[in-house]
């Protein structure tokens, strides 16, 4: 049988995960520093605010309308609105998740064997969100700068463009590293991206997780918003209901399309072609979506709180080997130089019981990490803190 070249043959368990089924199997107790689902970690929106949310009589009828209900829309618009933001809902596309925008994006920019340059360090989907629409990446560096904050190397992302480059992908603020885009580097990738006709897309999930390194004020003045922004090229802003309202299993993303009226209108209407070929989003969520928005204020605060607090004891007990975060739910600690990560986190894992990921699933391209989440319940996070530091203290 034929299969695809878009899913690769042979793939194996690391050795994290093969302890990880072990572990689980004999039923030891482990502190899971991978969590990315807070209601998994205590932050659940109550259940019946979810079902009452889910059973509007409306559901009953489907109107396949391609970017999505316009009741769905213009609750997104209102979104945006809370933060000062005037956003049209004819330019928004409802999808059924970030992930799947991504998707859309690769069909309406590539075609097979194309390229779009991604972030590294960075979420591991890309590559393969990218292999699955037979396009390739073309990473490009975030760079740890010695006034210990990560920017964009701008060198690296030049050298990564080629005459095959579709669009440049921005993770603002970026994860695991945190940093959010300033203003000044939205207009150098914005008159790159117009110069070179090629998009811009940014992928605000985490935007309103702002962590200050852990102080409640103060940081991130400089952080620049996509949505919105006054810009030339064509740029294409993603976020969803998985990280605004920690709601992944809603299955409720976007994509909001700006940049000049003409090329835009070109994209908007070829979006609709994609989005009317799957007609993804299901109708009860789309009529949910106002009603679940307007708990973001409540749900927000508690995520940021929980990760603001984790942060600050993660600093408190490992010092400076957590590196300074601006935002999102992660937050990465520098290991000593020459350590195998993976090796190191596989004996974190059998000897200690904290799973965490290492930094090389991440493809950090230099220095040694872990990543942990900062969504943890803060007792089991602090038991697991100690665990690490006794740890890092051996590696030394
Ligand atoms: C930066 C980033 N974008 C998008 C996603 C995917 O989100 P969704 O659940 O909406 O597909 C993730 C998931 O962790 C993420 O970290």
């Amino acid at each position: 049988m034929h299969f695809s070249s878009r899913i690769p043959d042979g793939i194996t368990e690391n050795a994290i995960a093969r302890r990880l089924r072990t572990l689980r199997a004999e039923g030891v107790e482990l502190l899971d520093l991978t969590e990315a689902n807070p209601a998994r970690a205590g932050l659940a929106h109550p259940d019946e605010t979810l079902y009452a949310a889910l059973t509007s009589a409306s559901s009953c009828f489907y109107e396949p309308l391609p970017r999505g209900l316009p009741a769905t829309r213009e609750a997104i618009v209102g979104y945006y609105a809370a933060d000062g933001i005037s956003v049209d809902p004819e330019h928004l596309h409802c999808t059924a998740s970030s992930s799947e925008a991504y998707s859309m994006l690769f069909k309406l920019l590539c075609d097979a064997g194309d390229g779009v340059c991604i972030p590294q360090p960075s979420y591991p989907l890309f590559s393969w969100l990218a292999a699955l629409d037979a396009i390739t990446i073309q990473p490009y560096r975030l760079r740890y700068g010695s006034d210990d904050t990560w920017s964009i190397d701008m060198t690296s992302l030049e050298m990564a463009l080629d005459n095959r480059t579709r669009a440049v992908i921005i993770v603002n603020p970026s994860n695991p590293a945190g940093n959010y885009l300033r203003s000044d580097e939205f207009r150098i990738l914005d008159s790159l991206c117009a110069r070179r006709g090629i998009a811009l897309i940014i992928d605000e999930v985490f935007w309103d997780y702002p962590l200050n390194n852990g102080s409640q004020a103060g940081g991130c003045a400089l952080r620049q918003r996509s949505a919105g922004a006054e810009g030339i090229c064509l740029r294409f802003t993603i976020n969803g209901l998985s990280k605004s309202l920690g709601l992944p299993q809603m299955k409720l993303g976007w994509i909001l399309s700006e940049g000049e009226a003409r090329t835009r209108d070109a994209a908007l209407a070829r979006l609709d072609i994609i989005a009317d070929s799957y007609l993804t989003v299901s109708t009860p969520v789309m009529h949910a979506a106002a009603t679940l928005l307007a708990r973001r204020p409540l749900m927000q605060n508690a995520i940021r709180e929980r990760c603001i607090c984790n942060l600050r004891q993660a600093m408190k007990i490992l010092g400076p080997a957590i590196l300074p975060v601006s935002g999102g739910w992660n937050a990465v600690v520098a290991l000593p130089e020459n350590t195998d990560e993976e090796a190191a986190a596989e004996i974190l894992l059998r000897t200690r019981h904290v799973y965490l990921h290492p930094g090389d699933l991440f493809d950090f391209s230099d220095g040694r990490y872990f990543v942990i989440s900062l969504l943890p319940d803060p007792q089991l996070f602090r038991r697991a803190m100690q665990r690490l530091l006794a740890f890092l203290s051996g590696l030394e």
